[in-house]
Order: C-alpha cells, then sequence, then structure tokens
C-alpha cells in the first residue's frame, strides 16, 4: 500500500505543486508586475546552480548584454538576486531609495557564527547600525589621521629602498602601519608584526565565493569552517590591538590615536557595553581598511609600470609642484593629474569588483518592475567603471586623463566612488582610503622610478593585472616590478626622513 503511494500519487502531488507554483507566479506576475530578465532556471530551485563559480561579475556582465537588461534577475528559493549592472539603477535604486535598500540579507542560522551583529559591513540596517555608522562617523576623523599618513607613506620609501625587489609586502605594511597607528596608537616596523598578520583577512575571503553561500539558508561544514575563521579573526582584530591601547593609557604612554580619542571623550560612567562598542568600531576599520587600500596600492604599482607614459606626466606634474621635496597635505588638491591618476586606479581595477550585498525591506516598484521584499542587490562595481557610456572608449586602457576636462583641471561630474559602494552602505573611510593613496601616490612618484622587470634576453615581463576566479585582485603573486630612486637627491630626501622632527 505504502509502495502504491509513493509510486502513484507522490508524482501526481508532485506535479500539483510545481503546476500551483506556476499558477502563483503568473498570478503575481499579473497583479505585482514582473523581475527583469536573468537566465530561465529551473522550477523551485531556480537559478541556483547558475550562480556563477568563477567571475561572476564578468557572467553579470555578459548577462546583461545577452537579456538587454541593465538589472539581472538570479532566482532562487527564498528571495531573488538583482545584479544591477549601470551606474543608473545603482543609484536609482540603492542611493535615491536608500530608505528600502540599506539592509544587508540574512544568513539564517550563521549571523551568530560570524558575530554578524558586531561587523558594520553585516550588520542589519536599523536603529543599532545607524548608531554605529554615527560614531563611526564622528571619531573616524580624516584630517586627524594625515600625519600617519605622511609617515606610513615616507616609512614606506625607505622601505623600498632597503628592499623593493619585495614591494608587495611592503604595501601590505605602509596600509597596516597607517591604520594600526592611527586607530590604536601601535607602531608596526615588520611585515610579519603579529598585528599585520591578523589583517590579511581577504587569504580567507580569497579561497571562499561567498555570494555563492550567501543566499543559503542551508549551509555546510565548508561554511561554517570558513565562518568560524572569520570570528577568530575578527574578534583577535578587534580586541587584541583594543587591550593595548587600554594598557598603554592605564600606564601614561599611549601615543595619539582614535582609541584614545575615543576613550578620552568618553564619560567616566561607561558602561562595559558601550566600550565594546567603541571597539568594535575601530575594529571594523581595521578589519575593512586594509586588505582594500593594499590591493589599490597595488594596482597603481603594477600601473605605473605598465604605463611608463603616464608615470612620466605623473612625476613631471608632481617635480612642478613641490620643487625639490617630499609632499605633505598642504599639496592636496593642487595637483589634478595625481587626482585623476587615483581615480584611474579605483576605475581600472576597483578592489571589490562586486559591492556587498544589500536588501530591501518593503515591497517596491522601479521602472515597470516589481522587486518583492527580501530581494538581495549588488552593484556589479566592475561593470558599471568599465562603462564606456561614462567613461568614454577603451575603458580596458589605464587613461588618468578621462578624469580631466579640456583644461586640465578634474572633471567635477566624473568620478569613480562607485569603488566603494553606493547609498547609506557606502563605504565610510573612503575619504580616507583616498587621502592615503594619494599621500603614498605622490611620495612614491617623487622619488622613484617604476619598470617592468626583464627576463635574460632583457624582454619585459608584463603582468596579467586581473582579478583571481573569485574576485580578490590576484595578480601573478608578488609580481615585483624594479623599484628604484630617481636620484641621489631624491634618495638622500628620503634618507634624511626622520620621524621625530
Ligand atoms: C580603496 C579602499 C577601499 C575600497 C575600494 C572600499 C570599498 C568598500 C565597498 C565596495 C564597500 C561596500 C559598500 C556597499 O555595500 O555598497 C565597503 C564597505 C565598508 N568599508 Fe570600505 N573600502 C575601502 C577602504 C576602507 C577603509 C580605509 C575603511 C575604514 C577606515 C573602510 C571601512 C568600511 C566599512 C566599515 C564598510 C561597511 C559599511 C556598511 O556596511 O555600512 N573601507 N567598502
Amino acid at each position: 500500500m505504502y509502495q502504491i503511494i509513493t509510486t502513484q500519487l507522490w508524482p501526481a502531488v508532485g506535479a500539483s505543486v510545481i503546476a500551483l507554483l506556476f499558477v502563483t507566479r503568473f498570478l503575481v506576475k499579473q497583479t505585482k508586475g514582473s523581475l527583469p530578465p536573468g537566465p530561465r532556471g529551473w522550477p523551485i530551485i531556480g537559478n541556483i546552480f547558475d550562480i556563477p563559480n568563477e567571475y561572476p561579475w564578468k557572467v553579470y556582465r555578459q548577462w546583461g548584454r545577452d537579456f538587454k537588461t541593465d538589472i539581472v534577475t538570479l532566482r532562487l528559493p527564498g528571495p531573488p538576486l538583482l545584479v544591477l549592472n549601470s551606474a543608473k539603477s545603482a543609484e536609482d535604486l540603492l542611493v535615491k531609495r536608500s530608505a528600502i535598500y540599506s539592509d544587508r540579507p540574512r544568513m539564517v542560522m550563521l549571523n551568530d557564527l560570524i558575530h554578524a551583529d558586531r561587523n558594520l559591513a553585516l550588520m542589519p540596517y536599523g536603529e543599532r547600525f545607524k548608531a554605529a555608522r554615527k560614531l563611526f562617523n564622528k571619531h573616524i576623523d580624516v584630517p586627524y589621521a594625515r600625519p600617519q599618513a605622511i609617515v606610513a607613506a615616507r616609512k614606506l620609501l625607505k622601505d623600498l629602498i632597503l628592499g623593493s625587489e619585495h614591494h608587495d609586502p611592503l604595501i601590505r605594511l605602509m596600509t597596516g602601519r597607517f591604520i594600526l597607528n592611527s586607530g590604536y596608537g601601535i607602531d608596526v616596523d615588520s611585515h610579519d608584526d603579529p598585528y599585520i598578520e591578523i589583517s590579511d583577512f581577504y587569504q580567507i575571503l580569497d579561497s571562499f565565493p561567498i555570494l555563492k553561500h550567501w543566499p543559503s539558508s542551508f549551509p555546510g561544514a565548508e561554511f561554517k569552517r570558513f565562518a568560524a575563521q572569520i570570528a577568530k579573526i575578527s574578534d583577535l582584530a578587534r580586541t587584541l590591538p583594543f587591550a593595548f591601547t587600554q594598557d598603554q593609557m592605564a600606564k601614561g604612554t599611549a601615543r595619539p590615536s582614535f582609541a584614545t580619542k575615543f576613550l578620552q571623550s568618553m564619560p567616566e560612567n561607561i558602561t562595559h557595553k558601550e566600550i565594546g562598542e567603541v571597539q568594535d568600531i575601530i575594529g571594523n576599520m581595521y578589519i575593512a581598511g586594509t586588505d582594500t587600500t593594499v590591493l589599490a596600492m597595488r594596482t597603481f604599482v603594477l600601473a605605473m609600470a605598465l604605463y611608463p607614459e603616464v608615470q612620466k606626466k605623473g612625476q613631471q606634474v608632481v617635480d612642478t609642484v613641490l620643487g625639490g621635496r617630499l609632499p605633505d597635505f598642504n599639496d592636496f588638491g593642487k595637483i589634478p593629474y595625481i587626482d585623476a591618476i587615483v581615480n584611474e586606479v579605483l576605475r581600472w581595477r576597483p578592489p571589490l569588483p562586486i559591492s556587498i550585498p544589500h536588501s530591501a525591506t518593503e515591497d517596491d516598484y522601479y521602472e515597470g518592475i516589481f522587486i518583492p521584499k527580501g530581494t538581495m542587490l549588488v552593484a556589479n562595481i566592475c561593470a558599471i567603471l568599465q562603462d564606456e557610456a561614462i567613461y568614454g572608449s577603451d575603458t580596458e586602457r589605464f587613461l588618468p586623463e578621462r578624469f580631466l576636462t579640456d583644461h586640465g583641471e578634474i572633471n567635477k561630474n566624473l568620478s569613480s566612488d562607485a569603488a566603494f559602494g553606493y547609498g547609506r552602505r557606502q563605504c565610510p573611510g573612503k575619504v580616507m582610503a583616498k587621502e592615503l593613496m594619494w599621500i603614498s601616490v605622490v611620495s612614491i612618484l617623487a622619488t622613484f622610478d617604476i619598470y617592468l622587470p626583464m627576463d635574460e634576453h632583457g624582454t619585459p615581463l608584463e603582468p596579467t593585472v586581473d582579478y583571481g576566479p573569485i574576485g580578490n585582485l590576484n595578480y601573478p603573486p608578488f609580481f615585483n616590478c624594479v623599484i628604484v630612486p630617481r636620484s641621489s637627491q631624491a634618495k638622500s630626501w628620503i634618507e634624511d626622513y626622520n620621524e621625530d622632527n
């Protein structure tokens, strides 16, 4: 009997359920409108097997072209995923309607594992998030960190004189040094310093296709292992350096930093919970700010080696303004070609090719489409920054001039800010990251020449400046350019620099 039910009844039940789903979907379409086009997918499971394992930003852009749409839909068993391939759709939805599209999707069951509630980038939208962003904006004060940005850039120059054949870890040391110094007053001198190693977050992210697992409510052991690693690293990143500053403050030897500034401005009766929140905010800067900026600076070095004419022009404009000294922030905003280089670095190879997913907190309609509550939305940053209608032709070429007017001024109507995401979840470290990039770029151009290395026959070796399959800019590991001081005078400016002067 049981066998009859399973063999004869279940197929009929299954067929009825599928028919019901189609009818429901049809009725929903009739009453509410439909989602934008996307790959066909399967009943019930939708496009779960279509989510690309590799180079998703390229696949999404191609789908956009194939389906003639700038928003692509992937249907999933839960809420759908919309990929925004154009600046217009990202601005219309994530910026102009940011009251609706500023939540983050929940990874059911795993929020606790990865301590999402402490990590600003994953925190659900709501009062707690708004308070945390306010605290971040109030205390992570960019001009306050400028002296540390100068120190980090000049120490990088010194490090490059000593060991430029391995410049990649030196760039990591520079950004780590800046974040640890401005955040906590911690001085690091070597790239294998344990504080720097903790911040190497991307080595973990690199090995995990997060978007593929994000929609999943039933993650497997692989995800749990990944989540445990993330949780451990973010806990260490939050607590260790902060404990150092508290200890130094107790001894009266703390150097000024965001952590001391925060703690000194707190009332006497500050609670344990409030201290925890401050710790989380600075920890977020440490976790989110280091790797992204490293990737951008890596791109800069490789672009200079690959485009020597841009490097030459950059050196000329820097020499004209500096007239024989190292730069500082009095020069900021006075060298448009350098602002254009920084913009072009972020446009050419944005450190994150796809934004962190946003999610909709309400049903919404946009240009004839219906976007149900819970829908996940990602901005395809790479596709947006390669849009020839906005950035001009040949967007694969590194060409800072695209950001300049005919008079050589910065074109205020064009930016590469899409690299920092959109709306209320846009990167709060944008200004700080751009300033650190600016001082490092000017300092390097003022003092060093960068070349491609040669093989034994004198032929230049060229790196493929491309992403790894899941997003991290994965240039041939440690591709080393040749970096040499431009002159003995430049070398002596660097050697004469002393942080205490
Ligand atoms: C070149 C360097 C950087 C790039 C390209 C970058 C890019 C991004 C992007 C694309 C997002 C996601 C935005 C979205 O969801 O729409 C983000 C979020 C975030 N970034 Fe950055 N970032 C950089 C540097 C920094 C720095 C230096 C800091 C800290 C000082 C920082 C802190 C954060 C935080 C806390 C978030 C989460 C914001 C939220 O969810 O509300 N980032 N960043």
